[in-house]
């Protein structure tokens, strides 16, 4: 079945189209609209029309529709979580967490509409600045370009879609190649909910085509990017003065403190965290650095939970785990594994694949820090454990990386984990859980190579606005 593009509230046939396997069957899904260049400064004008539609409409308007998306989706979110499982290969039972989860940050950002507001701002108290009234207000900042990933394909278009429309902004969307589905869909719910033509124009494509012409156009105000850090550095190098927002993945790690007791809880938090999604998960436990005390027990019963887990088709509601994104990244995990046991490393469970296109989950130890399981973002179902001795040692392996998104520290010594919420080096310090964990308003995004500005609705309005300053002299 052909997939067109969607522009000024129209579906438009592409010149090409590309075909669309299910990472797991390999069946074809469908075929897939490739927008060119054209069709994106087509997209772009009518999202730059739609502007001013959008600026002009009232709160409570903006708000019901996002209300109305929600209730739509709420009606057919088991359709949803199909989509994801036959184009993402999410397991169902994760599929539902993330359409819940999706539901939820419209909600947020239904909520959030109404409450944009700015501040009265105290002149007088600069010399000369007697005898006027000042206050500022937060303007819609106009066409947005959104470029999204493949892991979440719902929930983060909601994270990036949700507050353009609360804040009055209209978007052109460039959804993941690997997962255009789910994004398309949103055509015919927000037309349902009422959303002006244009504020929300969809093009699958190629990012050399769609994602370029976003970054390096004048009418596009913002660009909103999650993604790998290549890709999110070479956006904001050529974006000049627009606003960019990046959320560019993560080696995340969690630290557990010698006076952690290795509960059940604790471990299927760190299987979760490892393997949910195969991995695939930007705030994904990656590295688990336990106290030397704790480090065999910890070790005999994480791989015991690990090895519970069911791998298969993700349409089938036993299914834990399924197939990474693509062959390449399939094969990718084999090679990374080949080069740290190459360098040392001990293979606990896992390792290899477990099919043509199943990689199992896999734990490994005596990991040197420079290997890449370690200090790349793995993006799959590789965890490394390794033991310490001061809390020293463990933050400081922390921050040894390129990345800084989250970092969880299990601990019951109040000095420890307020030390760890200070010395790390991250945007969000998890205590007393894993880096994976996220609920849709809190502030998300981080430090160094994991990219700048924040998701989390009330602090994407804040990155999608521009605030104005009004004086009166009285
Ligand atoms: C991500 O992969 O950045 C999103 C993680 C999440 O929303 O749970």
């Amino acid at each position: 079945m052909k997939k067109h593009l969607y522009i000024n509230g129209q579906w438009k046939e592409a010149k090409e189209y590309a075909p669309l396997y299910s990472p797991y069957s390999g069946e074809l899904l469908a075929e897939i609209a490739q927008a060119d260049d054209h069709d994106v400064d087509e997209a772009i004008k009518a999202a730059k029309a739609a502007a001013k539609v959008m600026a002009k409409m009232p709160a409570s308007q903006r708000a019901l529709i996002l209300e109305k998306a929600v209730a739509i989706m709420e009606a057919r979110k088991e359709e949803l979580a199909v989509i994801l499982a036959q184009e993402a290969a999410k397991p169902l039972r994760t599929g539902r967490v993330e359409i819940a989860r999706t539901i939820q940050t419209y909600k947020f950002a239904a909520e959030e509409a109404k409450r944009i507001h700015g501040e009265t701002v105290p002149l007088d108290a600069a010399p000369g600045g007697e005898g006027r009234l000042a206050f500022t207000v937060r303007k819609p900042i106009g066409v947005v370009g959104a470029i999204t990933p493949f892991n979440f394909p719902f929930n983060l278009v909601a994270h990036k879609v949700g507050p353009a429309i609360a804040a009055g902004n209209t978007v052109v969307l460039k959804p993941a190649s690997q997962t255009p589905l789910s994004s398309l869909i949103l055509a015919d719910i927000f037309a349902e909910a009422g959303l002006p033509a244009g504020a929300l124009n969809i093009l699958p494509g190629k990012g050399a085509v769609v994602g370029e012409k976003l970054v390096t156009d004048s009418r596009i105000a913002a660009i909103t990017f999650t993604g790998s850090p290549a890709v999110g550095i070479a956006m904001k190098n050529k974006a000049g003065l627009k606003r960019v927002t990046l959320e560019l993945g993560s080696n995340s790690a969690v630290i557990i403190d010698h006076n952690v007791e290795i509960t059940q809880t604790l471990i299927d938090r760190c299987v979760m965290g490892a393997f949910s999604f195969s991995g695939q998960v930007c705030i994904s436990l990656q590295r688990v650095y336990i106290h030397q005390s704790k480090y065999e027990e910890f070790l005999e019963k994480f791989k015991a939970g690990t090895e519970k887990l069911v791998l298969g088709d993700p349409l089938k509601e036993e299914t834990d785990m399924s197939s990474v994104i693509s062959a390449k990244d399939h094969e990718r995990m084999g090679a990374w594994v080949q080069e740290a046991v190459e360098a040392g490393a001990h293979v606990v469970t896992g390792g290899k694949p477990v099919s043509d296109n199943l990689f199992a989950p896999t734990i490994l130890t005596n990991v040197g820090a420079h290997v890449a399981v370690s200090c790349q973002e793995v993006f799959g179902p590789i965890v490394v454990v390794t033991p310490f001795e001061t809390m020293d040692e463990a933050i400081e392996a922390v921050n040894d990386s390129r990345f800084g998104l989250q970092a969880g520290i299990y601990t019951s010594d109040i000095h420890a984990a307020m030390r760890a919420a200070e010395e790390l080096e991250v945007g969000g310090v998890m205590i007393n859980d894993i880096p994976t964990f996220r609920v849709d308003n809190m502030p998300y995004g981080g430090v160094k190579d994991s990219g700048f500005g924040r998701e989390g609705i009330k602090y994407a309005v804040e990155e999608l606005t521009e605030l104005k300053l009004i004086a009166i002299k009285l």
